[in-house]
């Protein structure tokens, strides 16, 4: 009772204080470009069907109070704008680019489409653009470039065609990039080596071909994920690749790849998933990779691969490479030299083994995926628990999850 008595002045200053704040903007000439730039993207949103613009975003309050909308607590201005998965079909419209604090900009998963606009050039304070899951068309703009504090670009699940834009190798800042399921074509540009702080490089599900510039990967030290699964990439995988020593997650399944598995394989040290399945690759698997300490998924399923095999994974994680033998395959090796790396006792857990193991199947599940979890089971002896399965789809998918966790605002 007490306590009600004590607050209720302080609940009046606020609220006085707030329209005070309110009328004062609602006055003040930038917060009115700001507005007009958000009523034009109301504008041009076709379809709301939650009708979120269309109740909140209405003259009786300041942009700083609309849905999705952020601003800097000193100026007033716009610095978020955040309209992501409202299902809104539309365009962008050039007014965007009046928006001169934003710093983020996110519309991912909703129907936007068309291209765009070219004033957005002028959004130079931007660090962080999601455009992903919309439906936007035509090349990625080569004045991208002029983001010069860009930490994250997410174009995926689009339909941009043609080429990367070699301007991107200016974004000196970028750590992210993320241009997986569009409709890209033409080599990977060399100029995506100048990136030296990227940390995720996703260019996964399009059409890109060529080779793998030799020098990419000669400056990105700190190049965590590296997916470029699923093109039309041939020759052989670049040396340069393996002074990445920070890379955990590598794919470069689904090419036309050729050449060895280089021994340098063994310098990425802090890798944990490896999937090269489904490539041209040839000559003998580098034993160092059973002793990799934190590789928990691997692939080197359809190639041509020759050697011996690491009991620590199952014979599915090397199906489709006819040289293979020992075990877990059946097929035996003429000079037999298992390699058997004792099971590493987990950091985390102390008393728990980090017993390396994954079943990657070629096509599906169903009945050989049971199967494989029963021969799994019964030829090492291990505890259910202590096995992780992984099917294609659905490692595609966490790796979708991790992006989806960590690419939101
Ligand atoms: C809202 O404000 C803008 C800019 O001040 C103005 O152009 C527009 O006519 C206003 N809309 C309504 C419905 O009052
Ligand atoms: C608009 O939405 C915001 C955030 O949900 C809310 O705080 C505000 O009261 C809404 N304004 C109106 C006029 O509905
Ligand atoms: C999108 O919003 C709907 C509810 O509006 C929710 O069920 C769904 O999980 C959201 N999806 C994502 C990807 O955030
Ligand atoms: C905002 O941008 C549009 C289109 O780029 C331009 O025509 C207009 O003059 C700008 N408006 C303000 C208030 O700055
Ligand atoms: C960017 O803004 C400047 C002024 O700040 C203006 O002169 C120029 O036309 C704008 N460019 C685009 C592409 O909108
Ligand atoms: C891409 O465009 C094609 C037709 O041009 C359309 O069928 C498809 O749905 C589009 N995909 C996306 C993700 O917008
Ligand atoms: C790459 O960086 C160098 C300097 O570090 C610069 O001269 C060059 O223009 C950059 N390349 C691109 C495509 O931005
Ligand atoms: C692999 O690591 C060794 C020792 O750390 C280093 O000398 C060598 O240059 C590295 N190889 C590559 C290709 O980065
Ligand atoms: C693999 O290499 C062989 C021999 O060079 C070639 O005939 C074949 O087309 C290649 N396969 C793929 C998928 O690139
Ligand atoms: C695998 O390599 C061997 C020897 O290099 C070659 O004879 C054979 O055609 C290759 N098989 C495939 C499917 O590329
Ligand atoms: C993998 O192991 C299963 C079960 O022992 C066996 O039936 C199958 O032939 C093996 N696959 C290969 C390629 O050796």
């Amino acid at each position: 009772m007490g306590n009600i008595v004590f607050l209720l002045p302080s609940m009046v200053f606020v609220v006085l204080l707030h329209n005070s704040v309110a009328a004062l903007s609602a006055e003040s000439p930038t917060t009115t470009t700001d507005q007009l730039a958000l009523l034009a993207l109301k504008a041009h949103v076709t379809h709301d069907p939650q009708n979120l613009l269309a109740t909140n975003w209405t003259n009786a309050t300041s942009v700083c109070n609309w849905i999705g909308v952020t601003c800097g607590s000193n100026h007033q201005r716009v610095t978020t704008l955040d309209l992501s998965n409202m299902s809104l079909v539309g365009t962008v419209p050039p007014h965007l680019a009046n928006l001169s604090f934003l710093s983020q900009l996110n519309i991912r998963f909703n129907h936007f489409h068309g291209s765009l606009p070219m004033e957005l050039a002028n959004l130079s304070s931007l660090k962080y653009i999601n455009f992903g899951y919309n439906n936007f068309q035509g090349e990625i703009p080569s004045w991208f470039a002029s983001f010069t504090q860009l930490q994250s670009l997410f174009l995926y699940h689009n339909n941009f065609s043609g080429v990367i834009p070699s301007s991107l190798g200016s974004l000196l800042n970028l750590e992210k990039l993320m241009l997986y399921d569009n409709d890209l074509e033409g080599h990977i540009p060399t100029a995506i080596k100048n990136l030296s702080n990227l940390k995720w490089l996703y260019l996964d599900n399009n059409k890109l071909s060529g080779q793998l510039p030799s020098t990419l990967f000669d400056h990105l030290p700190k190049l965590q994920h590296l997916v470029l699964e699923v093109n039309l990439l041939f020759g052989r995988i670049p040396t340069s690749l393996f002074k990445c020593q920070e890379l955990q997650v590598l794919s470069l399944s689904v090419n036309a790849l050729e050449g060895s598995v280089p021994q340098e394989i063994g310098n990425l040290t802090k890798l944990s998933e490896l999937y090269l399945y489904s490539n041209n690759l040839t000559g003998e698997i580098p034993s160092i990779i059973g002793s990799l300490p934190f590789l928990e998924y691997l692939d080197l399923s359809d190639n041509n691969l020759t050697g011996n095999q690491f009991d620590t994974f199952t014979n599915d994680s090397y199906m489709g490479n006819l040289g293979l033998c020992g075990f877990p395959l059946s097929k035996e090796c003429s000079n037999e030299q298992n390699l058997e790396p004792q099971p590493t006792k987990s950091d985390e857990d102390g008393d728990a083994v980090n017993w390396k193991f994954s079943i990657l199947m070629g096509y599906g599940c169903g009945l050989v995926c049971g199967l494989s979890m029963g021969y799994i089971v019964f030829t090492t002896g291990k505890p259910w628990w202590l096995v992780k399965v992984f099917e294609r789809g659905q490692q595609k998918y966490d790796i979708r999850r991790k992006i989806s966790r960590s690419g939101g605002s």
